[in-house]
């Protein structure tokens, strides 16, 4: 099975954002990546809009609608979110924590404490027609919730791997992978699709792929920032050419 790449163009807002301009426009990244072979778009709305704006949630949905591509959603659990979202049906809706101080999304969703107001969300979203993602930490119980408040999908935080392996810490680092090998196994036994992503680049991408019930892997901040040297159709082919790799070999 290949994995899928889905490419989030968050950071193209965020360059666009830091002159208060025009551009670069978002959905001109979208088009490109899914030119270059990513299998969707994934952007976050996030509440204090640093990212992506209303207005590019609108023509990326349109643009993954006429290209036949889904666009994942990722949003937080409040009602402002939820609202956008049922009027916006993207194919997928993946919530996330958030607090408006953080740099990028520090640690899973916690769905065991918030299990109530999730699955109010989780079943409005379905019924909308999106499928429901849960962005959580490889931790059995965030799982088993996970599968409990009726999510179709959980998206397994690599941030902490991807830290670690940069850093060298080759123990801990595998500690983790074991850690996402175990919960991925998990949540493929309770019927749940696994997908990952956060912080992952060229250099941790294929233990991560290798992962054989991993489906779907979103990637961001480092093919944006590798698009400044080499371009973004050539920082997505790479980046697949490593994934397929890493399952091509785990299978072998
Ligand atoms: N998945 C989720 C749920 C995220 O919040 C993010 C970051 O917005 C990513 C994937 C992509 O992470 P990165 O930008 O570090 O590749």
């Amino acid at each position: 099975m290949i994995v899928r790449l889905g490419v989030n163009i968050d950071h193209v807002a965020t360059i666009r954002n830091a002159r208060g301009s025009s551009y670069p426009e978002p959905v001109r990244a979208a088009e490109l990546a899914l030119a270059a072979g990513a299998d969707g778009i994934t952007a976050h709305l996030r509440e204090d809009r640093r990212h992506i704006s209303d207005a590019d949630i609108a023509v990326l949905t349109e643009l993954c609608l006429k290209r036949g591509k889904p666009l994942n959603f990722e949003m937080a659990v409040t009602d402002e979110m939820v609202g956008i979202a049922l009027q916006a049906r993207p194919h997928a809706a993946c919530l996330v924590p958030e607090r408006r101080e953080e740099v990028t999304t520090e640690g899973g969703l916690d769905v065991v404490r918030g299990q109530n107001a999730i699955t109010v969300a989780t079943t409005q979203l379905r019924e909308a027609g999106s499928r429901v993602s849960l962005f959580i930490e490889a931790d059995p119980a965030q799982i088993r919730a996970a599968h409990a408040v009726g999510a179709q999908v959980i998206e397994l935080h690599t941030g902490a791997y991807c830290d670690a392996a940069r850093a060298g810490e080759v123990e801990r680092a595998k500690a983790i992978l074991e850690r996402l090998k175990t919960g991925a196994a998990l949540a493929s036994s309770l019927g749940l699709e696994v997908h990952a992503g956060h912080g992952i680049d060229y250099a941790t991408v294929k233990p991560i792929a290798a992962i054989p019930q991993i489906a779907e892997l979103n990637i961001g901040h480092f093919l944006i920032g590798e698009a400044i040297f080499v371009g973004l159709p050539q920082a997505i082919q790479r980046m697949r050419v490593l994934m397929d790799a890493a399952r091509h070999e785990a299978a072998a």
